[in-house]
Order: structure tokens, then sequence, then C-alpha cells
């Protein structure tokens, strides 16, 4: 199989390439503005790679769309900071930049597996978010924290519309909260400039307080990468067609924590590490409200489980690994 992945660097992108590399015989046609995290897969045969703007190659994405097998659209701005401070920019990529590619699969009827996300359930209050049950709550015009998820929902829909009417051969998956090696860059400063994980490892690093968003009583469902990448190799592979016009769910309902609970969990882990056990035991928990940390176009979300069981009727998967053993993981990766 020839599969097409843009954004490859990024973090799951990145993922995905070394474990296609690894564990299949597929070739992949790759595009990314950046090539630090797939430095083991550039030697790779099978790994055809161009350096670039998905905005601006746009020949070269139309050939490889005509020539390869599966697209994964996997470009995409996903830092909340950035939806409240630049939303024409996450319009502009999340949205329109996927549009076109989106309507170049259609047109050439190729199989697409695109990237949706948690964040369309937004406020939602079901226990456990159904793909095809719960609605899709967001807040007003002005908190707009909502242009992430409601671009991605709108492609959601433009994509179901396209696979009902046009035949379009596609596969929606919804994330909640992977994390892992390769996420983002421990070293930003910026607050916000990255997820809470890899927000919260910097800031023990560099000797910062940890900032809990109101208190940091919201929850999520944080899941280790490979179990995503488990769940996207069945996607790709699509055993009987099994992966179909589905959407699913990817995420971990049982590692349900307090963002207070990750920032303490982080703290007594990282303690294990000689070279910054001083910095994790000065560490300091500080409140600050969500207006004066993000800005008033913020609203947070604050219970968000997955209900995985299409993902196990149809893919035979579950998640395999617990937080302890994912943030052991991920620190040994970055602490290194
Ligand atoms: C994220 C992003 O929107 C996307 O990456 C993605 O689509 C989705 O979740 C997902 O992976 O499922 P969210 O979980 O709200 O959304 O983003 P984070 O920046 O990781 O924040 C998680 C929680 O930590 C929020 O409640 C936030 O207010 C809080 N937080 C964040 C803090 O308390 N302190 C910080 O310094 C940063």
């Amino acid at each position: 199989m020839k599969i097409l992945i843009l954004g490859a660097n990024g973090f799951i992108g990145s993922n995905l390439s070394e474990a296609i590399l690894e564990k299949t015989n597929h070739s992949i046609y790759a595009i990314d503005m950046a090539q630090d995290k797939i430095k083991d897969c550039l030697g790779n045969d099978r790994f055809h790679f161009i350096e670039g703007d998905i905005t601006v190659e746009k020949k070269w994405i139309l050939e490889r769309i005509k020539e390869c097998d599966v697209a994964l659209p996997l470009v995409a701005i996903a830092t909340p900071m950035t939806y409240v401070q630049n939303p024409l920019k996450v319009f502009e990529l999340d949205f329109e930049a996927n549009l076109e590619i989106i309507r170049l699969c259609a047109e050439h009827k190729k199989r697409i597996i695109f990237p949706s996300t948690s964040e369309v359930y937004g406020m939602c209050t079901d226990d456990e978010f159904d793909e095809e049950e719960s609605h899709l709550v967001t807040g007003p015009i002005h908190k707009e924290r909502w242009i992430y998820s409601t671009s991605k929902q709108l492609l959601d829909r433009v994509i179901y519309a396209y696979g009902k009417h046009n035949d379009l051969n596609y596969t929606l998956f919804r994330p909640f909260n992977w994390y892992g090696p390769k996420l983002d860059n421990i070293l930003n400063p910026k607050p916000g400039g990255s997820r809470v994980l890899t927000q919260f490892i910097g800031n023990i690093l560099r000797g910062e307080d940890i900032t809990l968003v109101d208190g940091g009583e919201q929850k999520r469902c944080f899941m280790y990468i490979d179990d995503g990448i488990d769940a996207l190799l069945k996607i790709i592979e699509n055993k009987n067609d099994c992966a179909v016009r589905r959407i699913f769910n990817i995420g971990n309902p049982v590692e349900n924590i307090s963002i207070r609970t990750l920032a303490e969990l982080l703290i007594d882990l990282i303690k294990t590490y000689p070279q910054y056990a001083a910095a994790a035991s000065k560490t300091k928990l500080v409140d600050v409200d969500a207006n004066t940390y993000y800005g008033s176009g913020y609203q947070d979300v604050k219970l968000r489980v997955p209900s995985i069981a299409r993902a196990a009727k149809y893919l035979g998967w579950a998640p395999k690994v617990n937080m302890k053993d994912g943030l052991k993981s991920t620190l040994d990766f970055y602490l290194s």
C-alpha cells in the first residue's frame, strides 16, 4: 500500500511513520515543514519525504493523492492558546487547507483517514461521549476557543456528506488527549505554547511554578501514543472494510484524571530522575483563573470520557498502556 501522510513530522505523523516502516511493508509519501522528529525514517527507502508547506506544494499533493491508496491529512494547529489568540490562523490551516485535501480525495476517489478530535464534543454532559449519539456542545461566538472544535466538526460533516452522496471512502478518528514521545517541544517557554503534559514537564525542568487553570479540577482521559498508533494501523489495514465510513473515538476511558493529579504525578515521577529531582521538589502548584491565563475567549471542558465500544467492536482495539508506564516512557524520552 502507498500511504500519503501530510504533517509527517507532527506528534501523530512522526510516531505513525515510524510504526508503519517498522511493522508493515507499506510505502509512505510524506510532507512537513520540518524533519527533526523523523530522522529515523529519512534513510528508509520506503519513506519518500519532501520538506514543504501543504498550502504551497499543491502540485506535489495532487500527484501523490492520485498515486497513493490512502491519505492521512494530519496538519493542524492543536493548542488551545492559539484557538483564542489566533483563531483565523486555526481556521485557515485546520479548516481551509484541509478542506482542499478532502475535496481532492473525493474527486480522485481516494480513501481518507481524517483526524477529527475529542474537542468536537465540547461541553457535552454525557458520562461517556458516543460517536453517533452524543450532542456536540459549544459556547457563544465570543468564546473563540471553539473555532477549532467547530472547524473540525464542519469538516466531519463535509466528509460524512461526501461519503453518503459521493461514495467517499473515509474513516474519522477522534484522539482523546494522546501523549507520549514527540508531543510538543518542552523547551517552548510560552504559557499555553504546548499541550498540558509537555507544558508541565517544561515548567518543572525550568524551575517554574505549575499553573493550574481554575484550580485544575477539570479532568481529561490521557492515552499513550502507542495505543493510538495501534488503532491507526488497524484503521489503515481496514480488514473486511471494518473502518469504512465510520467514526471512532480513540482514547483511554480508564485513565480519567484531574489536571491537578497530572501535575502531582509528574512532580513525583520527575523526582526519580536524579538530575531533575531538586527542581521537581521545589515545584509549586499555583491556581490561576482561566480569564487571566487564556483571556476571555476561553471556555473549558470539565469532563471528557470516550466511549470506545465502537473501536472495540469494529477494529478489535482497546488501549493497553496505563498512565504510570506511559508517563515513564514519555519522561525517559524527554529527560534522557
Ligand atoms: C486539547 C487540544 O485542543 C487538542 O490538542 C486536542 O484536540 C484535544 O485536547 C485532545 O487531545 O483530545 P485540552 O485537553 O483542553 O484540549 O488542552 P490542553 O492544553 O492539553 O489542556 C488540558 C487542561 O489543562 C485544560 O483544562 C487547561 O485549562 C489545563 N491547563 C493547561 C492548565 O491547567 N495549566 C496549563 O499550564 C495548561
